[in-house]
């Protein structure tokens, strides 16, 4: 399933520990790059090479006495007219996404203009003359998600329904996040949703019985036809489909919870966001699914704007069972909330507790690979 490369670690802790990537490479930066740059430990192992359409991009090794040390050997940005940044990112989203059990680790690039760049953007930090990842600041690198910086859309105030609140920027259209699961070894992709090609999937899972004991929006086609264009043109909302391998398994509304009903029941930040769920195919539901799909959504939200630091949701109060899916994914219950149709349990989740404590990356013991290995990308955290 997965490949070890052995690195040992140093002085610093006594232990040794293997630096696993999956075997058939691990695909990185889908959006900012045409084609995904495929991280593989190859060729001998302890080494590393990166591909792009077929053609090495990178290359290096894996230090054995200093460990916790990936040296670049060659970065090649003409071959493939990709930036260094992309192609040193590629390589620190695969080790952090398959070793989540790494605090940090320590890079060596021949290039001094291109580590002066990441050190900006806080991809890479310098200790002294070395140049440290950790997962906290590189997980906050917008453009291996989403494929490019997102700009802070001006803050002017408007007023919607008796709320003040910034006005929103113009909806992006197409995909806007991609990242590779690397224990479901495929692509998660959220795109905005539409309504040509998303509604007949749209349809079918809001007449789902389960799905319509929540959401009770189950209709006909021109009544979902309305909906998805209804939250298309509403500025407080974006509709999006998620998809796994590009197979469509889910809808996700987006809101801006100042102008939100959920608004006047806390003091909303002009920049909090919220969400609603509705997972429509079977084939993509449960713990390794969740769990790969929650954390990417608030992964989003958190990038698309920095200004927002913390995203709510209202889950019917005796909702049990997404209740406990909140309560793992880091989100905290603040109280209940009453509103004319249901009482719903508020809750939240913190931008730092997102980061800090890397909820990124889930804790999956307990699901274990077809040979019995635990799986690539679990990050335990005990009781
Ligand atoms: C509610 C809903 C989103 C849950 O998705 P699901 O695919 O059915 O998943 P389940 O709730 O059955 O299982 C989730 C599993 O992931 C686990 N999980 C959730 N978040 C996790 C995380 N961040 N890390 C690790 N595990 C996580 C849960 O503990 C659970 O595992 P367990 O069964 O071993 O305890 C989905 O059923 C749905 O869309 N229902 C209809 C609409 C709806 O209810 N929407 C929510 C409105 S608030």
């Amino acid at each position: 399933m997965d490949v070890s490369l052995a690195i040992r670690s140093d002085g610093t802790a006594e232990k040794s520990f293997d630096l696993r990537l999956p075997l058939s490479g691990f695909e990185s930066s889908v959006l900012a790059c045409d084609q995904p740059l495929i991280i593989s430990a190859r060729p001998a192992p302890g080494s590393f090479r990166v591909e792009h359409h077929g053609v090495t991009v990178a290359s290096g090794h894996l230090s054995g006495t200093t460990a916790n040390l990936l040296i670049f050997d060659t970065i090649s940005t003409a071959a493939s007219s990709l930036p260094g940044e992309d192609i040193v990112n590629a390589v620190s989203e695969a080790v952090l996404a398959c070793n989540p059990q790494l605090d940090c680790f320590e890079i060596e690039l021949a290039d001094g203009g291109l580590a002066t760049r990441l050190a900006e953007a806080g991809a890479i930090e310098r200790r002294g003359d070395r140049l440290i990842v950790r997962p906290q600041s590189f997980f906050q690198q917008a453009k291996s998600w989403l494929g490019s910086v997102p700009r802070s859309y001006p803050e002017v105030p408007v007023l919607t329904n008796g709320a003040l609140h910034p006005q929103r920027p113009p909806k992006p259209v197409g995909r806007v996040y991609s990242r590779f699961i690397p224990w479901l070894n495929t692509q998660l992709g959220f795109h905005v949703a539409d309504i040509e090609t998303d509604l007949p999937h749209f349809h079918r899972w809001m007449n789902d019985p389960r799905v319509a004991a929540i959401w009770e929006d189950s209709g006909d086609l021109s009544y979902h036809r309305d909906f998805i264009a209804g939250r298309l043109a509403d500025p407080r909302t974006l509709p999006l489909i998620g998809t796994f391998g590009g197979v469509p398994f889910g809808y996700f509304e987006l809101y801006w919870a100042k102008e939100d009903r959920i608004g006047p029941h806390y003091e909303a930040d002009g920049y909090d966001r919220g969400w609603h769920v509705a997972i429509g195919e079977d084939d993509f539901r449960g713990k390794a699914f969740v769990s790969a799909w929650l954390p990417s959504l608030m992964h989003y939200m958190f990038l698309a704007d920095p200004r927002t630091r913390r995203i709510v949701g209202e889950p019917i109060h005796h909702h049990a069972q997404q209740i406990r899916n909140l309560d793992r994914s880091g989100f905290a219950k603040v109280k209940h909330i009453q509103f004319p149709h249901k009482k719903a349990l508020l809750v939240m989740l913190l931008r730092e507790r997102f980061f800090m404590d890397r909820l990124l990356s889930p804790d999956l013991s307990g699901l274990s690979t077809e040979d019995g290995q635990p799986v690539l990308g679990s990050l335990a955290r005990g009781a």
